[in-house]
């Protein structure tokens, strides 16, 4: 699926995938370089992260195991209460790894500060983020985060692994959604 596919469901293209390779290939270098000799785990959060583990992971230089967690947010009825519910857990044990979390987005940063916590809590040597965007706005609370693609808008954006209604993460590129699509 592309842009033509989208037709007028399309806002604009944020990032191509151009863009995307490019940063991607960048992080993948400052990686190799920080975990050099260490004991390496990559964790995706699924699903969002898909594309860009299987992308930043193929960018890698050496053979780097990875591993998946599935995680819901609830409590207060919205997405962003902060209470986080493990779908499906880790197959790793952690203790004495480097955990580097693979995600597409960091948005209040409460899922990402409730899984840095988890993840520590387990015995690893580190926890570290590696996100391709960032909404800088939207952040709730503080998140410590070593590798951000793109800081971008507060804006609703699809592609790359990101949804609206389980729709477009196929999408190469990541943009932006026509307001009639939400009904707007
Ligand atoms: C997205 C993203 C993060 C989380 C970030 O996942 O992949 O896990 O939201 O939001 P936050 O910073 O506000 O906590 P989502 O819950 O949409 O699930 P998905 O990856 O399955 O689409």
């Amino acid at each position: 699926m592309d842009v033509e596919q989208m037709g007028s469901d399309l806002g604009q293209v944020l990032l191509t995938k151009e863009q995307i390779d490019e940063r991607l290939a960048e992080m993948a270098k400052q990686i190799d370089e920080d975990y050099a000799g260490k004991n390496l785990l990559l964790v995706g959060v699924l699903k969002g992260a898909i594309y860009v583990m299987a992308d930043l992971s193929r960018l890698l230089s050496q053979s780097v195991p990875m591993d998946w967690m599935a995680v819901s947010s609830y409590g207060s009825g919205t997405k962003s209460s902060g209470v986080v519910r493990i779908l499906k857990d880790l197959d790793s044990d952690l203790t004495g790894r480097h955990v580097l979390i693979v995600e597409d987005i960091i948005d209040s940063g409460l899922t990402l500060s409730w899984l840095v916590g988890n993840l520590s809590s387990r015995g690893a040597a580190s926890v570290e983020i590696a996100t391709l965007l960032r909404k800088p706005e939207a952040a709730k609370v503080e998140v410590d985060v070593r590798y951000v693609g793109f800081d971008i808008p507060n804006e609703f954006v699809i592609g790359y692994g990101l949804d609206y209604a389980e729709k477009y993460r196929n999408l190469p590129f990541v943009g932006t959604l026509a307001p009639h699509v939400y009904g707007g």
